[in-house]
């Protein structure tokens, strides 16, 4: 195959148009898929075939989608679209910024987020190859409905693509598709774009005529169909954006579970582009691994389960729980249904079990919150055991205050510690503690008076009750026992 890599590449995102058809506040470019805007796709793409340039052409909630690809990648030049519509009008403005480039120009829309670099390469080697002034890709589809139809001749060489508003029922039943990808020389672009009008249905300058146009002045257009169909999917719609979410998913799960992790319902497992996930890590149904979450070797997670921005220790369980920005050491567990918030740390074989809340806490290693617990802004030392129902009042209405509590210390049930407090190292809590002063270490800390039982108040104070008339009852019971035990004496 002859490849001229020589000739230099520029790549044109195009992300200016205002995405109507999503009905949305949020730009469409910026709708995310897998943990990622869409035109993050895109630019990932781009930049998997290192262009010498790349420009992203922008206008529809300019400061959003300018600061937003900025975030992703900030070596991306971003140029403005003027209020001549049309992907022709976003191509030219691109060229003009790139001044007196002379070599290829990949243009990509923002809104198709599933090619990869490998089928990008493939396009740009066979426009080389083909030594074609332009070639684009092109999709074989069971449902055309939207997209630019690819119109061939009688000897299968592509004449122009024409818009499925533009088209005649003949056209519009044609199942190749254009992609919205393509690859041109610049040289092309600057003879053919100032021709490109905007006679059309929709009024626009396309970048589509472009094909027609240097077709009809005899330089070489060229095809590639895309190797999955689905690759090619355009978003235009929220449909199309769940479907979108469900390819890419699909082949996140399918490349961890070649790589040695086990997911046992594929359909059901969410996990977004930037997440990690080590050998023999096993997900269990219902469950979502979303940002840059990293589980090691062994651990199971799941189901019903979602971590965000989270790192989970080899061996560790995490069963139906949320954790957002939280770290979980090596064989703890966590769940079922705990609540771990930002700045969780959970030391190696330490517990947060069900119906607990942690945030902004340290929990040393083999401590354990087990149960129906809110633990904030606390630091718990290694081997704690905290009863069921310990409460940190971290909150006086002003300010947040800090809990400490030292290694191996265990509290009764039912505690509330109120900040700021310390309990040293191995000291005890009795049962339903109120700790306002610190408990020295080693000591036992009681805060509840004796029980004392203030006989008859049911009966003085909840007169006609049914509580009172049951007590009554039991008092005459025991009455008439008493006497007939008195008699028997
Ligand atoms: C476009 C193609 C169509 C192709 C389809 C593939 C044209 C005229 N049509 O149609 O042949 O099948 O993509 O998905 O190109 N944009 C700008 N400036 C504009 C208008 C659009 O930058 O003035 C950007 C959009 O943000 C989007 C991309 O260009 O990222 C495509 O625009 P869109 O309006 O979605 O075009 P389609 O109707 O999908
Ligand atoms: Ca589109």
């Amino acid at each position: 195959m002859i490849d001229d890599s020589s000739s230099p590449l520029a790549v044109v995102i195009l992300a200016a148009g205002q995405g109507t058809r999503m009905r949305s506040r949020t730009p469409k470019v910026l709708h995310g898929i897998g943990g990622r805007p869409l035109v993050g796709h895109v630019l990932a793409a781009a930049r998997g075939l290192a262009p010498e340039r790349l420009v992203v052409v922008v206008r529809h909630e300019r400061e959003r989608v300018a600061g937003a690809i900025a975030d992703l990648d900030d070596s991306a030049l971003i140029v403005d679209q003027d209020d001549i519509p049309g992907t022709g009008r976003a191509v030219e403005i691109a060229l003009g910024s790139l001044g007196g480039f002379d070599g290829d120009v990949l243009v990509l829309s923002a809104d198709v987020p599933l090619l990869e670099s490998a089928t990008l390469s493939a396009l740009v080697a066979a426009h080389h190859h083909r030594r074609a002034s332009v070639t684009l890709l092109s999709a074989v589809v069971g449902d055309p409905a939207g997209y630019g139809r690819v119109i061939r001749d009688d000897a299968g060489d592509v004449q122009r693509i024409v818009e499925q508003k533009d088209a005649t029922e003949a056209e519009a039943s044609v199942a190749e598709i254009n992609a919205g990808v393509y690859v041109f020389r610049a040289a092309t672009l600057r003879t053919q774009l100032p021709r490109v009008d905007a006679v059309n249905a929709q009024g626009e300058r396309y970048l589509t005529d472009v094909v027609g146009l240097a077709r009809g002045a005899g330089e070489v257009v060229s095809v590639v169909q895309a190797p999955d169909a689905a690759a090619a999917l355009g978003v235009n719609d929220r449909v199309q954006l769940a479907e979108a979410a469900r390819i890419l998913n699909e082949r996140t799960v399918r490349r961890w579970q070649l790589e040695g992790v086990t997911v046992a319902d594929p359909a059901t497992t969410w996990i977004d582009v930037d997440a990690t996930l080590a050998p023999d890590v096993t997900v269990l149904p219902n469950t979502l691994i979303l940002g840059a979450t990293t589980v090691l070797s062994g651990a199971v997670i799941g189901p019903d389960t979602s971590l965000v921005d989270c790192e989970v220790g080899a061996d560790a369980t995490v069963r139906r729980s949320d954790a957002t920005l939280a770290v979980i050491g090596a064989g703890a567990t966590v769940g079922p249904f705990a609540y771990l918030r930002a700045g969780t740390y959970l030391g190696d074989k330490g517990k947060i079990g069900t119906f607990v809340e942690t945030k902004n806490s340290t929990i040393g290693e083999r401590s354990k919150v087990p149960h129906l617990s809110y633990i904030g802004d606390a630091t718990i030392g290694t081997g704690v055991n905290l009863g069921a129902g310990a409460i940190t009042a971290n909150y006086d209405d002003l300010a947040k205050h800090r809990t400490e509590i030292g290694d191996e210390v265990h509290t009764g049930s039912h505690n509330v510690f109120v900040a700021p407090v310390r309990l040293g190292e191995g000291a005890k809590t009795g049962a339903g503690a109120v700790i306002r002063k610190d408990v020295p270490a080693g000591a036992l800390g009681l805060s509840l008076a004796p029980q004392r039982n203030i006989e008859g108040w049911v009966e003085n104070n909840r007169q006609g009750t049914a509580a009172a008339d049951a007590a009554a009852r039991a008092r005459t019971a025991q009455k008439a026992d008493d006497g007939a035990q008195e008699q028997d004496g």
